[in-house]
This record gives C-alpha cells, sequence and structure tokens, in this order.
C-alpha cells in the first residue's frame, strides 16, 4: 500500500502551517473540535491538514509519524516497561531482511514448513504454538453474524461514511493507524464518539513479523498503551485489541502484543477492497468477494458460527463500496456488530467508561451504553442499559464526568464528550 509515503516527516510542519494559514482565511468550519470537524462535508477541506493543539504540545513524545516507532532516547516509561517484558519474548527472529521485509517481501528466507511460529503469512495460522497465548479472533461464534469492522483510519474524509453508519444506527470496530490518529485527531475522537469500538493498527503499518522486538514493542507501545500514547492522547481511551497490517502475525508478534495488553483480531474473508488496482484485482473482484459472503449465509457456511470480513476505511472507493454493500449485508445476515459486541466484550478499554453492549442487547435495539463497567474504582460505580441509540443529554454528561476521573486522557475526554453533548442539542 501507499500509506507510508503519504505524509513525509519533513513536509509534515510545513502541511501543517500551510492549513494554518489556510483555515485563518476561509470561514465557519471550526477544526478544532471533534463535533465540527464532523460537519465538514466537502472530502477536499476534510482533507487539508489542520493544527490541533493536544497533538501539537505532545508530538515529540512520540516516534515520528509513518516510519517505524522505536523507544524514544528519553522515554524511561517506555524503556522501563519494555526491560519488564524483553527477557520473555519467545525467541523467534525477526522474518526476512529489513528493509524490503518491511514492506512483505520476504524473498529469500527460509521457513519451515512445519510453520512453528503460527505464522499467518505462510499458512493463515491463527492457533499459536507457543505456550500461553490465545487463538487469534478470525470468525466469531455467533450463528449468521457478521463481526462488521473496519481497518486503516482513521481517514481523512470519513464523514460521508460516518454519517450513514450513524443514519443507520450502525456500530462497528475501527482499526485505527497511530500515524493516522496523529494526523486526524478529531476524526479519531468521531470514531469513538460514534459508539464505534476502536481498536489498534500498529503506528506505522509494516509487516509487523518483520521487525526486531523492540520495533514491534514500540509499535504497539505509541499506538495504545500508558499515558504516552496516541489513541489514549486524542481520545481518552486505551484499546485491548489490535489487527496485524497485511495479518502479517506470528507467535513473537502475539506475545509482544499480549503483553501490552491487545488481543490478536483477525479475519476469515478479504474483499480485497484495498488492493483494487493491483494484482488484477478490479472493482468487480470486491463486488464479487462481498457477493461470495452473503451466499455464503444464504447457504449455510455460517449457521454455527459467524464470520468477518476483511473491509476498509482507507479510501474514497472503500468505503463507498461499504455503503452501496451495507443494505444487503443487513437484510442477510441475522447480526452485523462491532467485533466486541460479538465476543460479548462490554468492557472493551483499559478504562472503565465507555462500555458497549452485550450481543443480545445490541441485536434488540441498544447499540451503544453509558456508564462504566461492573467493578470499576472511578466515582461512577455501575450501569447499564440505560440508554439506547439515542442517548440523552443527561447520560452524555454523566460520561463525560466518568472520562474526567480516568486520568491522562480524561480531559480531552471531557472536552470531546462536552462536544458530543452539544452535538445532541443541535
Ligand atoms: C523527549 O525529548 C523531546 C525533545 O527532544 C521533548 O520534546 C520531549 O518532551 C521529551 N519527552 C520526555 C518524555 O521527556
Ligand atoms: C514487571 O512488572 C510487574 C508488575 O508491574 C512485576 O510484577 C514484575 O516483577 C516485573 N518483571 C520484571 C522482569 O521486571
Ligand atoms: C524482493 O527483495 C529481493 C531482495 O531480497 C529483490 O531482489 C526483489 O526484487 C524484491 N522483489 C520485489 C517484488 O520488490
Ligand atoms: C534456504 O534453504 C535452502 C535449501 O535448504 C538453501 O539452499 C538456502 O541456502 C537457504 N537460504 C538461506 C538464506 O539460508
Ligand atoms: C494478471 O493477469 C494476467 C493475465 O491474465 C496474468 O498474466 C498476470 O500474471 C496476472 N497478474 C497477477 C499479479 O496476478
Ligand atoms: C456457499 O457459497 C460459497 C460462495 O459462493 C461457495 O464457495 C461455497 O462452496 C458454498 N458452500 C456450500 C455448502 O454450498
Ligand atoms: C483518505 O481518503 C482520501 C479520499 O479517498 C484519500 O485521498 C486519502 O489518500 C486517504 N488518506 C489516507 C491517509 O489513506
Ligand atoms: C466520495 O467522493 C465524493 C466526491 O467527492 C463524495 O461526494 C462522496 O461523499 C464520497 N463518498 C464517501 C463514502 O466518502
Ligand atoms: C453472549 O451472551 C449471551 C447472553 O447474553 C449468550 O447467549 C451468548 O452465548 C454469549 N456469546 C458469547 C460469544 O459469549
Ligand atoms: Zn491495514
Amino acid at each position: 500500500m501507499h500509506l507510508s509515503t503519504f505524509f513525509s516527516v519533513s513536509t509534515l510542519p510545513a502541511v501543517l502551517l500551510a492549513a494554518s494559514l489556510f483555515a485563518s482565511t476561509t470561514h465557519a468550519q471550526d477544526r478544532t473540535t471533534e463535533q465540527g470537524e464532523a460537519q465538514i462535508s466537502d472530502p477536499n477541506v476534510e482533507c487539508t491538514a489542520y493544527y490541533y493543539a493536544p497533538v501539537g504540545a505532545a508530538r515529540y513524545n512520540y516516534p515520528p509519524v509513518w516510519t517505524i516507532a522505536t523507544i524514544l532516547s528519553n522515554d524511561t516509561a517506555a524503556q522501563a516497561k519494555y526491560n519488564n517484558i524483553s527477557s520473555g519474548i519467545p525467541n523467534i527472529a525477526p522474518k526476512g531482511t529489513q528493509p524490503q521485509s518491511e514492506t512483505g517481501n520476504f524473498t529469500g528466507f527460509n521457513y519451515s514448513s512445519s510453520d512453528p511460529d503460527c505464522w499467518w503469512t505462510y499458512h493463515q495460522c491463527t492457533t499459536p504454538k507457543y505456550p500461553g497465548l490465545q487463538p487469534d479472533t478470525a470468525g466469531v461464534p455467533e450463528p449468521g453474524t457478521l463481526g462488521y469492522g473496519f481497518d486503516d483510519g482513521p481517514n481523512c474524509s470519513h464523514n460521508a461514511f460516518y454519517d450513514y453508519l450513524s443514519q443507520q444506527n450502525q456500530k462497528a470496530t475501527m482499526f485505527y493507524i497511530g500515524s493516522n490518529v496523529m494526523d486526524w485527531p478529531l476524526e479519531a475522537q468521531r470514531g469513538l464518539a460514534d459508539g464505534h469500538e476502536i481498536c489498534v493498527h500498529t503506528w506505522s503499518h509494516k509487516y509487523m513479523t518483520s521487525l526486531t522486538n523492540e520495533e514491534a514493542f514500540a509499535e504497539f507501545y505509541y499506538s495504545t498503551s500508558t499515558f504516552m500514547q496516541a489513541i489514549q492522547l486524542v481520545v481518552g481511551v486505551t484499546p485491548t485489541c489490535w489487527r496485524p497490517p497485511f495479518g502479517d502475525v506470528d507467535d513473537r508478534i502475539r506475545w509482544i502484543a499480549n503483553a501490552l495488553g491487545l488481543r490478536t483480531i483477525i479475519w476469515q474473508y478479504d474483499s480485497n477492497d484495498w488492493k483494487v488496482g493491483t494484482d488484477n484485482i478490479t472493482t468487480a473482484t470486491v463486488d464479487a468477494n462481498y457477493q461470495a459472503l452473503i451466499q455464503r449465509m444464504q447457504n449455510g457456511t455460517f449457521a454455527t458460527s459467524g464470520t468477518i470480513m476483511l473491509t476498509h476505511e482507507l479510501n474514497n472507493y472503500t468505503m463507498s463500496e461499504a455503503i452501496s454493500f451495507y443494505p444487503q449485508l443487513k437484510a442477510a445476515f441475522k447480526a452485523l456488530v462491532p467485533i466486541g459486541v460479538a465476543l460479548n466484550i462490554t468492557q472493551p478499554y483499559v478504562q472503565p467508561s465507555p462500555i458497549l453492549p452485550n450481543f443480545e442487547q445490541y441485536v434488540s435495539g441498544t447499540e451503544t451504553l453509558t456508564g462504566s463497567a461492573p467493578g470499576a474504582t472511578g466515582s461512577q460505580g455501575t450501569s447499564s442499559g440505560s440508554s439506547t441509540s439515542s442517548q440523552s443529554g443527561a447520560a452524555k454528561s454523566k460520561l463525560a464526568t466518568a472520562l474526567t476521573m480516568d486520568g491522562a486522557g480524561g480531559l480531552v475526554g471531557a472536552a470531546m464528550f462536552v462536544g458530543g453533548l452539544l452535538r445532541t442539542m443541535m
């Protein structure tokens, strides 16, 4: 994919400067809040870079965007965490030779046909061989159910797509790339404000098995964990799930993810929406892949357990395709739910809120919940089922209060949910 070249480190400050000059000479657009950004409908304006002060202020606590993450030399917290886990990392060598392996060229790498490392890229292995690791989530247990999710966001121009999902009261699992979150923080906030489940998709979207232990750690760490991480910085939560770019995972990478509290989520079918224009993949191929999924639903393939198909928020085409197939998917499947909902994972973040409905609640019309997970240490205590897809303003402000209790990410979270509250009143 072309992601790594979208913003080079050297051009980003210039883009931001140009964007702020541009913004100050145009009118009316509020590009400092989630709800202001969500109202922009021109994709070109949406994709014009903007300056967001909390990210600007913390920028140098993170690696450069779109480059392989490494632990910053002055980041003692990250170093301590890495030192804490490093002796336990399985003794499996990085696959292939950098730099070509970083983008999936493993030419010349000898790998045993016994697949000792459960390397997904080799034969789609999802049941780890290294002791103590859970199998990847590739399908979902609920019959007739599609675990609905999108990779590679937040895309700058996703408002039309997210508006559509909101109109359908449809939630999904969004696998966000840390570098995209840094570039488009208000779009990341929208994902959470809209009630989607947020998982991470690494910092720079490389083939993870090609990276050294420390690089792999940093790719996870700076996109998820502790107080210095991109998604928590802008959306106030720490995710507990990740999806490997290109599916490229083995037991070494699973182990590092697990040590940072991340469950590995893969897929059973690939729409190949991301590949249009390469490898002879055309829009007709992608249509056929969506249609085959629907046929499988109709011919009983998912009668005893549901599935997951790989689809993307990558660009206008992939989002348009998702919209055009949504009615057919919705009609064919018994349930179309975020992956965490299909697994009854009601507390999807390290923080006690926000929470997700369980499967039964979601399919009976409660697509969002307010309150904190049971056993939470914050002042909110427990609550459940108090609201449906049309949350009350009071419920949202209760959530805002809960988020301010959450420590480092709380201030940003509160600001965001104040924004959410305003949005419901307009
Ligand atoms: C690390 O150094 C950079 C400047 O090189 C600074 O901006 C940043 O605040 C420092 N981070 C920490 C965690 O000390
Ligand atoms: C890692 O941290 C945990 C708890 O934070 C601690 O119990 C454990 O002893 C540490 N392990 C190492 C090897 O430092
Ligand atoms: C893959 O890398 C090898 C070097 O190991 C190189 O010779 C080959 O051209 C590369 N293949 C592609 C498709 O880039
Ligand atoms: C890979 O294995 C083949 C056959 O066993 C051997 O000829 C070749 O030299 C090996 N290549 C590397 C890079 O180890
Ligand atoms: C694309 O299709 C052509 C003609 O059918 C074939 O020769 C070529 O190998 C295909 N390329 C790929 C990458 O599949
Ligand atoms: C169901 O449909 C799919 C897609 O057309 C097909 O590949 C599969 O073989 C079919 N399975 C059965 C049991 O008919
Ligand atoms: C987001 O989507 C737009 C519209 O298709 C596209 O031009 C842009 O390259 C995408 N951005 C990223 C980072 O993928
Ligand atoms: C795709 O681009 C067109 C033209 O800019 C726009 O009207 C439409 O809303 C976009 N669709 C999506 C799903 O982003
Ligand atoms: C989810 O919970 C419901 C009860 O609310 C139960 O029937 C179902 O089996 C659970 N599914 C999973 C995957 O745990
Ligand atoms: Zn991806």
